[in-house]
């Protein structure tokens, strides 16, 4: 592998390292809120869970949906608490309490330190919920939503900058599905109302459920011909999961992201080309993750109870190594993804889980997520790579490491993110890193496991990293071992 500072892809946006609270299962109730824990503050938000979040230093935050936001009346979520109504919420088939809403979750961002980004409802609404809203949230005062704030006790606006035009319009699952054309249109004239109402605001405008839907990547071309003059963004979601306990395959999906973020890129550029535009659509990857351990659970609920524990994923060793080359993939397309969700953040597919009124623990995948945030902050540099390669069910020529690279110009420190994808095999990486000079390794944290499904529980954490990883300079330079199949960063200052 071979590294130069000059080889920069591009500065990374810290919101890339962004998260997803769902108003679903436990996210909400039960994670991020629960008035009688015992960690419980005084707006009854878990104070354990405020900590835990910190750690992961979540720079922007999705909110109040996915699917739930497609039939969602945000006016339910506002004002004295005990005269909000419960709904039959039709995404999740649940009872939504409204304990919390818009500005409850505003309160619980300031407190972790996180910028919201909210979604407005496409599906069963439309231009006049979404510009309410707005004002509601952003306007400063003396017109009826803006003062309706106040007089719930938020004399100053929230300054809510980056708006969602709905979520997963193309899919058949949603609440208000649309096609491409219904959906563009709808997003466009929503878009121009709600700048009008702000005009500082950015808007994602709504691409593809996943790369594996019947309509991408012509769903893209038809929204965003639309769209374009409005958007900063567009929307790409894709979760992953072995469901053959094929681990080699498993491993590769980040190939598949990969393809995916350069078709949605080419697409974006195609019709900035048609359109004669000086605009650049960005990225914002705003729902990623892997899903499918609790597919099956989740088929028995009986329908309508009140924040029963929903897609509880419990993650596994290699879904890990999985999500550590999926931050990869985001790194290496610094330069065009500018927004990431991992979805989702409190029990919910998350990497945090909370017993209810009880502890909480660390995920798997909390390790990989919490070391690219924190230490992944800088330049994205752009590593020549010679690696051996494989083939799988899915994939052909695999390489069997993964890597990016940070350049941190504040700290003037480098960072080296490693998967070994080798099942049986360690790696030995040689890393001419001839631009960094001098440079000590200062630690090579390792997230290795003999047991590829081993888990993490309240009780007892199997998956966790250790600082004792095999490297050291030689020769200018630097050789790093990478255990067989495992997560590594080397940090060198
Ligand atoms: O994150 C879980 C769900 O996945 C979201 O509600 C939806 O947008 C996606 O299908």
């Amino acid at each position: 592998m071979m590294l130069d500072k000059e080889f920069v892809i591009s500065e990374i946006d810290p919101r890339i390292y962004g998260s997803f609270i769902e108003q679903l299962g436990r996210a909400v109730y039960g994670g991020i809120y629960e008035p009688n824990h015992p960690t419980a503050d005084e707006n009854g938000f878990r104070q354990d869970v405020i900590d835990l979040v910190k750690q992961l230093q979540v720079p922007i935050i999705r909110y109040p949906g996915g699917n739930m936001v497609s039939a969602y009346n945000w006016e339910d979520g506002i004002g004295p608490k005990e005269e909000r109504p419960h709904r039959l919420e039709l995404a999740w088939r649940v009872t939504e309490t409204n304990q919390v809403g818009t500005n409850e979750f505003m309160d619980w961002s300031k407190a972790v330190g996180s910028e919201a980004m909210m979604a407005v409802n496409l599906g069963t609404r439309g231009i006049d919920a979404a510009r309410s809203l707005l004002e509601y949230c952003n306007h400063p005062g003396g017109t009826y939503w803006s003062e309706l704030r106040k007089q719930h006790g938020y004399e100053q606006p929230h300054k809510i900058k980056t708006w969602c035009l709905g979520n997963e319009m193309d899919g058949p699952w949603q609440i208000g599905q649309k096609t491409a054309y219904e959906y563009g249109r709808l997003a466009a004239e929503t878009g121009k109302a709600m700048r009008q109402v702000d005009p500082t605001i950015e808007l994602v405008s709504c691409g593809s459920s996943g790369s594996g839907m019947p309509t991408f990547p012509e769903w893209e071309a038809t929204t965003l011909e639309h769209t374009y003059e409005f958007a900063d963004y567009i929307s790409l979601h894709q979760y992953y999961g072995n469901r053959d306990d094929d681990t080699a395959n498993y491993l590769a999906n980040s190939l598949d992201m990969d393809n995916f973020i350069n078709t949605v890129i080419a697409t974006c550029d195609y019709m900035k080309a048609k359109k004669r535009s000086k605009k650049t659509i960005n990225l914002s990857f705003d729902e990623w993750n892997v899903w499918f351990h609790s597919n099956d659970q989740d088929n028995k609920l009986e329908p309508w109870a009140i924040a029963p524990p929903q897609l509880e994923d419990i993650y596994t060793f290699e879904d890990a190594i999985l999500v550590g080359s999926m931050l990869n993939t985001l790194l290496k397309h610094s330069d065009r993804v500018k927004i990431a969700c991992m979805a989702q953040l409190v029990n919910v597919i998350a990497p945090i889980m909370t017993e209810t009124g009880g502890g909480i623990w660390k995920q798997s995948i909390f390790y990989p997520y919490y070391y690219t945030s924190v230490y992944g902050r800088g330049v994205a540099l752009n590593p020549i790579i010679i690696s051996p390669k494989y083939d799988s069910k899915d994939y052909t020529d695999v390489p069997y490491l993964d890597s990016s690279v940070v350049y941190n110009e504040e700290n003037d420190e480098l960072v080296i993110f490693a998967v070994n994808r080798h099942l049986q095999n360690r790696l030995k990486v040689d890393v001419d890193i001839r631009s960094f000079d001098g440079f000590e390794i200062v630690e090579h944290v390792v997230l290795e496991n003999e047991d590829a499904k081993a888990v993490n529980t309240l009780r007892n954490e199997q998956v966790k990293p250790h600082s004792q990883g095999l490297s050291f300079i030689e020769d200018d330079k630097l050789v790093g071992v990478l255990p067989k199949m495992s997560w590594n960063m080397i940090r060198l200052q």
